[in-house]
């Protein structure tokens, strides 16, 4: 890989922060201004999640539908705008299941074409695989294991993974062999803190939590769910910073109202032309 721009958080940091103990924030973004506001927050990593599925381009409740281009365009987006956090692309479900070489292709294009620096798959098993020839051609993976939303309908839905000690030594095994594979990260979904802290000990590459207790090197929060802008039910592990959608809502509600009313646009929104010139129009 060619040398990170001047300012771009170097992605061995990631390393030297869990050697330190520093925790690593990373959050979702989707286009520009949340781009923004995470480079501005000061935040590390920002991923542009498929959860775009749902949180953007209006599926409910499922990751699958969303495609390669729809990614494209968003991480295109989302790398235009943040200059120092490392932005790691999800890769969509169908882009990486079939083989290794479909799998390293797509991966060149969430580079080449999105300005990705690193791209993210979920799953173990055949993804190991994937991962390794993805890391082989020269391209950095975050990795994804316990719940994986691509795969909620064979977990049997969104559901908390690794709650019996038979599940959580899988997932122990997993995380290890997507390590070994060259993973440089790997993000631990709805598991118990115990058996995250098992593998965040156990692992030389930091693990981002969400759903997965206070002792993972880094947390992850989807900015739509942090922010209060997703309605409905939200996970257990889901803190909302913000009310956003109240917020949005009230600003609506007061413009119809306005435009309706006639109260909107004021003289203050309105360009006045020169009387002499109004004249001439008006004669
Ligand atoms: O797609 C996404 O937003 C994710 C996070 C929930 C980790 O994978």
């Amino acid at each position: 890989m060619s040398t990170p721009p001047a300012g771009k958080l170097p992605l061995p940091e990631l390393v030297a922060m869990k050697r330190r103990g520093d925790k690593i924030v990373m959050v979702t973004a989707y286009d520009a201004p949340g781009a923004r506001f995470a480079e501005d927050a000061g935040i590390d990593v920002v991923l542009v999640g498929d959860t775009a599925a749902m949180v953007v381009l209006g599926y409910e409740g499922t990751t699958v539908p969303v495609t390669v281009d729809e990614m494209l365009l968003l991480t295109r987006t989302v790398s235009r705008q943040a200059k120092r956090p490392i932005v790691v692309a999800d890769m969509p479900f169908g882009s990486y299941q079939v083989c290794d070489e479909e799998a390293v292709r797509n991966a060149i294009r969430f580079v080449k074409e999105g300005g990705a620096d690193v791209v993210k798959l979920e799953g173990a098993g055949p993804t190991v695989s994937r991962v390794r020839s993805i890391v082989e051609a020269g391209i950095p993976v975050m990795a994804h294991v316990g719940l994986t939303p691509q795969s909620a309908t064979m977990l049997g839905g969104f559901k908390t993974q690794g709650k019996t000690a038979e599940a959580a030594r899988r997932l122990v095994a997993e995380a290890r062999a997507l390590e070994e594979a060259g993973a440089m990260s790997i993000v631990l979904e709805a598991i118990p803190a115990p058996v995250a802290a098992r593998i965040t000990a156990e692992l030389a590459i930091p693990t981002i939590g969400i759903g997965a207790g206070p002792d993972c090197d880094g947390q992850v929060l989807v900015y739509h769910d942090l922010l209060g802008l997703t309605e409905g039910h939200l996970p257990r592990f889901v803190k909302r910073y913000a009310n956003l959608s109240r917020a949005i809502r009230d600003a609506l509600e007061a413009y119809t109202a306005e435009v309706r009313g006639g109260v909107f646009p004021g003289e203050e929104h309105t360009y006045a032309m020169p009387p002499e010139e109004l004249a001439a129009f008006s004669a």
